[in-house]
């Protein structure tokens, strides 16, 4: 036989695919993307390419955060993080459709476009009709260089390398974890103390090993998946700032192992998708602690009640009632800002491994692009 080499294969190493391989190298990435981004005296971040002083962003009163795909789920959980500890009101929309809405604006707005290419044309679109209208953009961009980059008026570059596979990993939860250093940063302007600033910088610091602890359970998160791979239908829940993962959840596996899934606020299932819940529609559940949890927790029974099978995404430490989960999968306690994060991870090993029992070509799903530089 002929011997075939490529540097693709190369790079691989003992990965069967670059999507695993940028599953795994996450923490790496996430201590490269916050790298230089905390002041000295640990209460703030720094962020030495937004080209605004502080009493310019103490000045802003909104935020617009812009995005496509993956790209649009990490802005919804800055737009949780900011409002929840900056106060700050921020918007979210699809690049895609901001650039032909034209969406009343106040002055003091602030625009951040976030993409792993920077090369997205509704994304850059989106950009320059911002741009257009008067306002400063700043990009969250991994692309050294790109169009986004070049044409923003400032930004933070994510730092985690060349991402290969098409469904985004390592570039969406570093783009996660960029949103709550953001927000640490306004915070720290507004209201937040020095002492709940260092608290907060701390948790984001232990970001790459809460993900290695999570990592560690791949074993069993492949067994769950070759459970679940036959299925047609699947429904992702969660609320607050893991309702984006929720919908993140569903998009990786629709892209990679072509089940029709679909991401909801766990509290939204009463009004429609319950009609799909039975035996053939398996539900992932984020359940962490908190507050909210026992209400998490009467949703998965109404799952059960109509006989679907559930995988419950929770905290180490909670209990469930009996009978409620088929699967549990636990992450570690942690502080609100890291959360999504930690919870990604779940779920991009749950679509990677039921997309290899499928047969399913992952670094290269039908129909995707890595970059869609067409509108
Ligand atoms: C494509 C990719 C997605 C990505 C989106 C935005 O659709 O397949 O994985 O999330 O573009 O890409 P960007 O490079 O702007 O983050």
């Amino acid at each position: 036989d002929r011997i075939t080499w490529d540097i693709a294969d190369a790079e691989l190493g003992d990965y069967r695919h670059f999507m695993e391989k940028e599953i795994f190298e996450q923490p790496a990435a996430l201590e490269n993307a916050m790298r230089g981004r905390f002041a000295e005296d640990g209460s703030t971040a720094l962020f030495g390419g937004l080209n605004l002083t502080p009493a310019e962003l103490r000045q802003v009163d909104r935020l617009v955060f812009l995005g496509c795909g993956t790209a649009w789920h990490a802005c919804l959980v800055a737009e949780h993080l900011i409002e929840r500890f900056a106060r700050v009101p921020v918007e979210v929309d699809y690049a895609s459709e901001f650039r032909y809405r034209n969406t009343p604006l106040d002055r003091d707005t602030l625009f951040f476009v976030m993409s792993q290419s920077g090369e997205t044309i509704d994304t850059l679109g989106a950009l320059r009709e911002a741009k257009r209208k008067g306002f400063k953009v700043l990009a969250i961009n991994n692309t050294v260089g790109s169009s986004i980059a070049r044409e923003s008026d400032g930004g933070i570059y994510q730092h985690v390398g060349p991402e290969i596979g098409v469904a985004s990993t390592k570039a969406f939860t570093s783009q996660l974890l960029l949103g709550a250093i953001i927000a640490l940063y306004i915070a720290r302007m507004r209201d937040m103390s020095f002492n709940d600033g260092v608290e907060y910088v701390k948790a984001v610091k232990s970001a790459p090993a809460l993900v290695r602890r999570v990592l560690e359970q791949a074993p069993r998160i492949r067994e769950i998946a070759k459970r679940y791979a036959h299925y047609k239908d699947m429904l992702f829940l969660g609320r607050l700032s893991l309702f984006p993962i929720a919908l993140e959840g569903a998009l990786k596996l629709k892209e990679i192992s072509y089940i029709h899934a679909e991401g909801y606020p766990a509290a939204e299932m009463k009004h429609g998708p319950i009609a799909l819940v039975s035996p053939e529609c398996p539900a992932v559940f984020f359940a962490p602690r908190g507050e909210i949890f026992n209400k998490l927790v009467s949703s998965i029974q109404e799952i059960k009640a109509r006989h679907g099978k559930t995988i419950v995404i929770t905290t180490e430490g909670c209990e469930l009632p009996p009978g409620v989960a088929d699967e549990i999968i636990y992450l570690p306690d942690c502080h609100e800002a890291v959360l999504p994060v930690v919870a990604t991870i779940p779920v991009q090993l749950l679509s990677y491994y039921i997309a290899v029992e499928r047969g399913c070509d992952v670094d290269k799903p039908r129909n995707l692009a890595k970059s869609v530089t067409v509108e």
